[in-house]
C-alpha cells in the first residue's frame, strides 16, 4: 500500500469543505496510512468528533488545555509523532495564525511545535483568498517550507465563483504522497552539497534616486533555494531587491543592480549546482548622474544604455570552478521552446526551465508557473502548479540527477 505505515496529523479546521476531509481519512486509511485527527472549535461547527474517531479509530485532539487530552497525548508529541502534518480544510484564520506563529489553540500550537512538514489545503471565500493579507500569509508559510495543494476554482459554497474551493480529495492524496515521499529512505539528498540561487529583479540605478527595474516578484527562485536547503543542500541565495521574507535555512546575500549580482555570485563559488531564476535586467545605465537629475524645462535626458554582464553565461563558462549543473531560465513571451532551446546553448547551461511571462499569463508576480523543463537529451512539459511544486520539483531533478550521478 502506497502509505502503509506513515502517519498522518490531520488538522480540520472551520469551512464547509470539512465534509470532504471525512472522505479523506477513509482514503488516507485505505492507503495504508493512519490518521489522527485536531479537530478545532470552527471546525466542530461543521463535522461532528464522533464521525472524525469512526473514521479514523482514534481519539479526536480538540482542547489545548484538556487534561484528558493532555495526559493521553501532550500536544508536542501529537505534532512530531506525525510524518506529515495535513490542514484540510485550512482557513483564512488559521493561514493567518500560522502565520503569525499564534499558539492560541490545540491546531496552532501543534503547528508552531512541530518539527514535520506541513501540507494545507486553503478553503474559502474568493475574495478572502484573493485578499492581500491572505496571500502575504501564505507568501510567508511557503516561503518557510509550508506545501500548499489548491485551492481549486469554481462554484464555492457561498454561491460564489472563483477561486477558493478546497482541492478535490484525489488531489490533495497526491500531494501527501508526494510530500511523504520526499521524506522516504532512499529519496536523493542534497546533503554535502552546496547550490547557488539567483532571485528577484535587478535594479539598476539612474541616479541616486531613480532606478530601471522589472516585474519579478522573487518567489519562484526563493521558493527554489528554500527547496534546494529542504533536499540537505547548503544554500547561497543571491537575491535582488524583493518583498519576500528569507527562506528559513538559506544564507541570504542581498543586492542591488546585476553588476552586484555577478560578484555575490562569483564570491559565492565554488558551488555544484547554480540555479538563475533572477530576471537580471539585459541593461544598466552608462553614465549614472552622481546627483539627482533636474528636470530643468529642457529635453528630457536620454538614457545611454550598456549591456550588463550575462550571469547565467558567466557560471556556465568552461573552467575548473563551474558547478557540475546549471540550471537557467527562459521568460519568453512568444516561441517558448525555441527561445528557451537556443538560450541554453548560447548560455552554455546544462537545464533551462522555460516559462511564459507574457501578459495574462499570470507569472509575474502570481503564485502559479506552468513550465517546460529542456535539458540535452530534450525538453518536458509540467502541468500547471504553484511555484513552490515548481521548486520542489526542479530540487528533487537535482537531487536525482546526483544520485545516478547524471550530473553534467
Ligand atoms: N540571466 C543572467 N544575467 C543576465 C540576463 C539573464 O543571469 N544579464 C539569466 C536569467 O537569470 C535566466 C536566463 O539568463 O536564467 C534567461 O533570462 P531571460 O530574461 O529569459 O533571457 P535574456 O538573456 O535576458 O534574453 P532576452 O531578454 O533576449 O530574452
Amino acid at each position: 500500500m502506497a502509505l502503509s505505515g506513515r502517519r498522518v496529523l490531520l488538522i480540520v479546521s472551520g469551512g464547509i469543505a470539512a465534509y470532504k476531509s471525512l472522505d479523506l481519512i477513509r482514503r488516507l486509511r485505505d492507503r495504508g496510512a493512519s490518521v489522527r485527527c485536531i479537530l478545532t472549535r470552527g471546525g466542530a461547527e461543521f463535522v461532528t468528533p464522533l464521525s472524525l474517531a469512526a473514521l479514523s479509530g482514534e481519539p479526536v485532539y480538540q482542547d489545548l488545555f484538556s487534561l484528558k487530552d493532555e495526559t493521553e497525548m501532550g500536544h508536542i508529541r501529537l505534532s512530531r509523532d506525525a510524518d506529515l502534518i495535513v490542514v484540510a480544510p485550512a482557513t483564512a484564520d488559521l493561514l493567518a495564525r500560522m502565520a503569525a506563529g499564534l499558539a492560541d489553540d490545540l491546531a496552532a500550537t501543534a503547528l508552531l511545535a512541530t518539527d514535520k512538514p506541513v501540507l494545507v489545503a486553503p478553503a474559502m471565500n474568493t475574495r478572502m483568498w484573493d485578499h492581500p493579507a491572505t496571500r502575504a500569509n501564505m507568501a510567508v508559510l511557503e516561503s518557510r517550507g509550508v506545501l500548499r495543494v489548491g485551492p481549486a476554482a469554481g462554484e464555492l459554497a457561498c454561491g460564489e465563483v472563483g477561486e477558493g474551493r478546497m482541492a478535490e480529495v484525489a488531489d490533495i492524496l497526491a500531494a501527501i504522497e508526494d510530500a511523504l515521499g520526499r521524506d522516504s529512505p532512499g529519496e536523493p539528498s542534497l546533503a554535502g552539497l552546496h547550490a547557488v540561487v539567483t532571485s528577484g529583479p535587478t535594479h539598476e540605478p539612474i541616479d541616486p534616486v531613480r532606478y530601471i527595474a522589472n516585474r519579478s516578484s522573487g518567489k519562484q527562485g526563493h521558493a527554489i533555494a528554500a527547496a534546494l536547503a529542504r533536499l540537505g543542500a547548503r544554500v547561497t541565495l543571491v537575491s535582488g531587491p524583493t518583498a519576500l521574507p528569507d527562506p528559513s535555512g538559506v544564507e541570504v546575500v542581498r543586492v542591488e543592480s546585476a553588476l552586484e549580482m555577478l560578484a555575490a555570485c562569483r564570491a559565492a563559488l565554488p558551488a555544484h549546482i547554480a540555479v538563475c531564476a533572477a530576471a537580471v535586467a539585459d541593461w544598466r545605465v552608462a553614465n549614472v548622474g552622481a546627483g539627482k537629475l533636474k528636470k530643468g524645462g529642457g529635453a528630457p535626458p536620454a538614457l545611454e544604455l550598456v549591456l550588463n554582464p550575462d550571469i547565467l553565461a558567466h557560471l556556465s563558462a568552461p573552467g575548473p570552478g563551474r558547478p557540475a549543473l546549471v540550471v537557467g531560465f527562459a521568460a519568453e513571451t512568444g516561441d517558448l521552446l525555441a527561445n528557451a532551446r537556443s538560450k541554453r546553448e548560447t548560455k552554455g547551461c546544462d537545464w533551462i526551465v522555460a516559462n511564459n511571462v507574457s501578459t495574462g499569463s499570470g507569472t509575474f508576480g502570481g503564485d502559479a508557473n506552468t513550465v517546460h523543463l529542456l535539458s540535452a537529451d530534450g525538453s518536458e512539459s509540467w502541468p500547471p502548479m504553484s511555484k513552490a511544486e515548481v521548486a520542489r520539483r526542479l530540487a528533487r531533478r537535482i537531487a536525482g540527477a546526483f544520485a545516478v550521478g547524471a550530473a553534467p
